[in-house]
């Protein structure tokens, strides 16, 4: 069993972790933000996962939430669940998530813990903790995932306590070069964030070998996570420009990273482009209209969502015609912020089925990213072809 910490926006990675692991195996636990998964997780499954932070194999499950209880276990298996160490040097950290207690009584514990653990080795290293839990950089940089550093969690579910070990900790810096070191870039097409990236494709489920094919590519950040995760790509988009933008990133990304040279970029109008098959999936950041840095007045608001809605509409009365029964989408679409928190969406999402697609119920509510200053928001539907 693991357990996996969410990212800033919970509902988009519990949603995702249902998509990949199933949702019978998939429990969130409110106390702490993290997911319990009961299926298989592998060692790389935390590169492929855009909204969860930490990935944790489960130790224990105890019968308590009071720290000392917690402390008593910990201090008493450690030997145990610290394992072998292979160069008999080690540094040890330890997060206490959803206990409302204070950095010093967590660092306390981890001193207990190295007491211990001095009956293995001599040479032991504490991370000291300036919270209670100890933040991905602090896990990064003091090689708590290495095989001669080990970070032990203690998760509250209730009045129960999960105990678990770190295995993967999302890798910032990949993230930030993926972003930021490409070599063609455009603030004014709103480039898809990277972990929102491997969310949709996560969340559309696609095959093992897939082609997935982006309508509105852009500069190719969707084209470029699903390469890196091993799936055949096809991006086109209305603009040349872009798909310019596209092949240097896709280009870069080959020689920096040694992914596969086979995708296929080309100029095309998504309301009434053929498209090569095979399609074995579909996932787009659609047209998101013209950015706002403050909500627009209702007449502007009116015409951007007219234009976005006829855009995206016809683009899935296009595509629905070209794909086979069953093939999932995953499209992100635009809904504006008011001041006071309310979203306007698009019209569409209430004609889905006259449109040919069942909306796969991926969480509770309406999956929509944003960040606390933008207008624009992207809707995140999970479809499937009738
Ligand atoms: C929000 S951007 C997508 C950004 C992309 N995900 C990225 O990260 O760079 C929308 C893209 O849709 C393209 N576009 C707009 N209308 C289109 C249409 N009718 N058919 C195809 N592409 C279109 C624009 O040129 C733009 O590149």
């Amino acid at each position: 069993m693991h357990i996996a910490q969410l990212g800033r926006q919970p509902e988009l990675g519990l949603a995702e972790l249902n998509q990949v692991y199933g949702r019978d195996n998939v429990v969130f636990l409110k106390d702490s933000g993290f997911a319990l998964i009961k299926a298989p997780v592998g060692s790389s499954d935390i590169n492929r996962l855009g909204g969860s932070i930490k990935l944790a194999e489960v130790l224990v499950k105890l019968p308590t939430a009071n720290w000392r209880e917690i402390e008593r276990n910990l201090s008493r298996n450690i030997t145990k669940y610290v394992g072998t160490i292979p160069d008999g040097k080690l540094t040890i950290g330890l997060s206490a998530h959803g206990f409302n207690i204070q950095p010093h009584t967590v660092g306390a514990t981890s001193l207990r813990l190295k007491k211990e653990l001095k009956k293995l080795t001599s040479s032991i290293r504490v991370v000291p903790n300036k919270s209670a839990t100890l933040n991905t950089a602090q896990v990064i940089h003091n090689h708590l995932t290495s095989p001669s550093g080990r970070e032990f969690i203690a998760v509250k579910d209730g009045p129960k306590t999960f105990l678990a070990i770190t295995r993967g900790e999302q890798d910032i810096e990949s993230y930030t070069a993926r972003d930021q070191a490409r070599p063609a870039r455009d603030a004014f097409v709103g480039m898809l964030p990277p972990k929102l990236a491997q969310i949709m494709i996560n969340l559309a489920q696609p095959s093992v070998n897939a082609r997935i094919l982006d309508p509105f590519c852009g500069t190719g950040v969707l084209l470029q996570e699903a390469l890196l995760m091993g799936y055949d790509v096809y991006g086109t988009d209305l603009s040349d420009k872009m798909i310019d933008y596209s092949g240097r990133n896709l280009k870069w990304l080959h020689e920096t990273f040694l992914t596969k040279d086979t995708y296929k970029l080309e100029q095309g109008d998504a309301m009434n482009a053929t498209w090569s098959q095979p399609i074995d999936a579909v996932v787009c950041e659609t047209y998101l209209g013209q950015p706002f840095s403050a909500p627009p007045s209702a007449a502007k608001l009116e015409e951007v969502r007219g234009n976005c809605n006829h855009i995206v509409s016809e683009f899935l009365r296009n595509i629905g015609s070209q794909v086979k029964p069953g093939t999932p989408l995953c499209i992100g679409i635009p809904a504006w912020r008011s001041t006071s928190g309310d979203f306007t969406h698009l019209p569409l999402i209430s004609e889905l089925k006259k449109l040919g697609y069942t909306q796969v119920r991926v969480s509770r509510d309406n999956l929509l990213y944003f960040r606390p200053d933008q207008v624009v928001a992207r809707e995140i539907l999970v479809l499937q072809k009738i």
